[in-house]
Formats: C-alpha cells, structure tokens, sequence
C-alpha cells in the first residue's frame, strides 16, 4: 500500500481497515511503501499488522508519509516499480490517493500491467466516479467551524470578512462550508466572479441594517473576465499552479470599492490537519476493506467509489483526466438563494 499527494483526514483508518481485513480474514501479509513513489523506488517498507495499526482510526495524516511525484518523472521510475514489487514478492498494489496519483495507478495499470487497486481520497472532493472522498467531510466541518466563530467577531466590528478555502478547482468546500455556516456570499472557481456585483450585495445588505459579512472564497476562484487584475500565476516543480492568497486580493479591492474594513482569514493546512470526522472513518473503513477485497477478486484497474448507500468498484479511468466540479443544482438551486 501507498499513500500519495496531500495528505487527508481517514487515510489511516484505510490502511488499518485493509490491513485488518486482509490479515483476518484473507491471511495476507502486507507492507506500505514510505513517502510514496520514493518508498517504492528506494525500497522502502514497513510491516502493516492488525497490532502496528492499533489507535490510527482517528489519527489524521499518514503513517505511511506521503510526497507528490510521479514514477513517470524519470526515464526508469517504471522499472523501479516493477522490480520493487518482484524483489518483495508483492502480489498486488494499493494507491490510496488523489487525482495524480489515481492516474499514476492507472497508467501503471492500463500501459505496464500491474496489479492495482485504487483509493480516493481528498478534502477536495474533485474525483470523478465517486459521489464523496474522504476528507471532504471533516475539511468542510473544520471550515464551518471557523466561519461559526468569524460571525460574533465580524458584527461586533461590522466587518467583511473574507474566508479562503481549500478544494483546488473546484468549490465543494466553499459551497458546503459556505451554506453550513450562514456565508453572506461564496466565490468558487466554477463561476468567475464579478466583484462590483459582489459589493453591491454587500452594501445593500449593510444599507438594509445587516452588520457584517461573512465571504468565502475557494482558494482557485476567478474572477471575470476584466473585472479584477490580479497577480502573475505561479508553478511548483510538478507544473501545478500555487493557489493560495486569492482572499486577500478579494478583501482590498472590497475594501476600496465599499469603504468596509475587511479582514482575511485564509484557513489552509488547518483543513487537512487532524482528526477525521465519524462520516469520514466510517467512509475510510468500507474503502480499505472494499480495496483488500477487490485485491482478492483480482479487481486490477479499478477504484473504490461510494454511491447512494453503496460501495462499489470503478474503472480508474473514469478519473484520469477528470475533475469533479460542484454540483449546480446544489449552488444554483440551493446555495445562492441563502447567500446576501
Ligand atoms: O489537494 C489537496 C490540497 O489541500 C488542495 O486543497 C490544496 O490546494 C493543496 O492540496 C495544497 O497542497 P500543499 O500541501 O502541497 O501545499
């Protein structure tokens, strides 16, 4: 097993619920790979076992570290893997990770043959095939918790508050923490936003004697096209763009528009660090104990995914590629009609 990308609340209860399916029921002996693709190229291992898993259901982040990179970085990242897994004699794979390490999964999969099953997991709940990921459930209680706080703050000083979220492309955090915590509005990168209209609700709320607002911004949200200059886009070394920051932009030009005093308040790791919530322990458990058991139905190729009330398996490329954007009919129908 391995975890890849950013870490998330529920990725050790995955790994313990696998381990202790598989030891249990199936009598399997497993190992995790440290600081996933370098643990798999560098060899790196440790023993997984019902006794080494005891007390990780609530613990957040990984035992197992995670980094970004890819095998594909490097001309023979690929033959490290195969032989990584020949030399331990591994019978299979698990990927317990996000977008780019799900593709990794399935190029592994699709283009070398290896035995791979797949394991969403994000706060940002952008994977396409699943209707949730863990981690998306406590993101959006811990943003929901500090938004229920912002509000005594901000109407004792009759303030506009600007809340940066996490989620990437994609607002599923800003909507759901947004509607959960009475948000006076909510800008996600689904929908460029246009910042005069944004101040004109604002003012209109404060002319109607409403004290204070509560924005929140999803760290990718745009605005329209011409409507807000901001800053030169940055790039890590694996080519994706650095978000983070975009609030603060939001809050002056708020500021200069209205005259409100504005304060930002860029939530960040503090979304990602910690304990899972019960709906995510619940959701990581039937995840590591559907991935051990489509290891032993040779499920090579295919991911676990919640649906309604179930889980089931799916092809691992209906994610690659993908983004799983907000729904509308949640932000059009219900959302907006709450916001300012
Ligand atoms: O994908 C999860 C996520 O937390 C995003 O919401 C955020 O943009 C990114 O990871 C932050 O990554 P890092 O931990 O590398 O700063």
């Amino acid at each position: 097993m391995l975890t890849g990308g950013g870490d998330c609340p529920g990725l050790n209860a995955v790994i313990r619920a696998a381990v202790r399916k598989g030891e249990r029921a199936f009598g399997d002996e497993l190992v995790g790979f440290l600081d996933a693709w370098d643990g798999v190229r560098d060899r790196r291992t440790i023993p997984l076992t019902v006794e080494s898993m005891r007390g990780l259901l609530p613990r957040g982040g990984t035992v197992l570290g995670t980094r970004r990179g890819s095998p594909f970085d490097t001309p023979d990242g690929v033959d490290h893997v195969k032989q990584s897994m020949d030399d331990l004699g591994l019978d299979a794979l698990i990927v317990i990770g996000g977008n780019g390490s799900l593709s990794i999964a399935c190029q592994l999969h699709t283009e070398h043959g290896l035995p791979i099953v797949g394991v969403p997991k994000t706060i940002d709940n952008d994977i396409e095939g699943t209707d949730v990921t863990f981690g998306f459930n406590t993101a959006v209680q811990i943003a929901t918790d500090a938004i229920d706080r912002l509000h005594t703050t901000a109407e004792s000083h009759d303030r506009v508050m600007v809340v940066e979220v996490m989620g990437r492309h994609t607002g599923w955090i800003a909507t759901q923490a947004g509607i959960a915590g009475g948000a006076t509005a909510v800008l996600i990168p689904e929908i460029p936003f246009d910042l005069d209209q944004l101040c004109t609700r604002l003012t209109r709320r404060h002319d109607r004697g409403r004290y204070a607002s509560i924005v929140v911004v999803a760290e990718g949200a745009e605005p329209a096209e011409g409507t807000l200059e901001m800053e030169e886009k940055v790039y890590d070394r694996f080519g994706h763009v650095v978000l983070g920051g975009v609030a603060t932009r939001i809050a002056h030009a708020i500021g200069e528009r209205t005259g409100f005093e504005t304060r930002v308040v860029q939530l960040g790791h503090v979304q990602r660090g910690g304990t899972p919530t019960a709906f995510d322990r619940v959701l990581s458990t039937r995840f590591g104990v559907a991935a051990i058991n489509a290891v032993h139905e040779q499920a090579w190729g295919k991911m676990t995914v919640v649906r309604g009330p179930n889980i089931e398996l799916e092809d691992l490329t209906v994610a690659v590629g993908k983004t799983r954007t907000v729904d509308r009919e949640l932000f059009d129908g219900v959302a907006s009609h709450f916001f300012a």
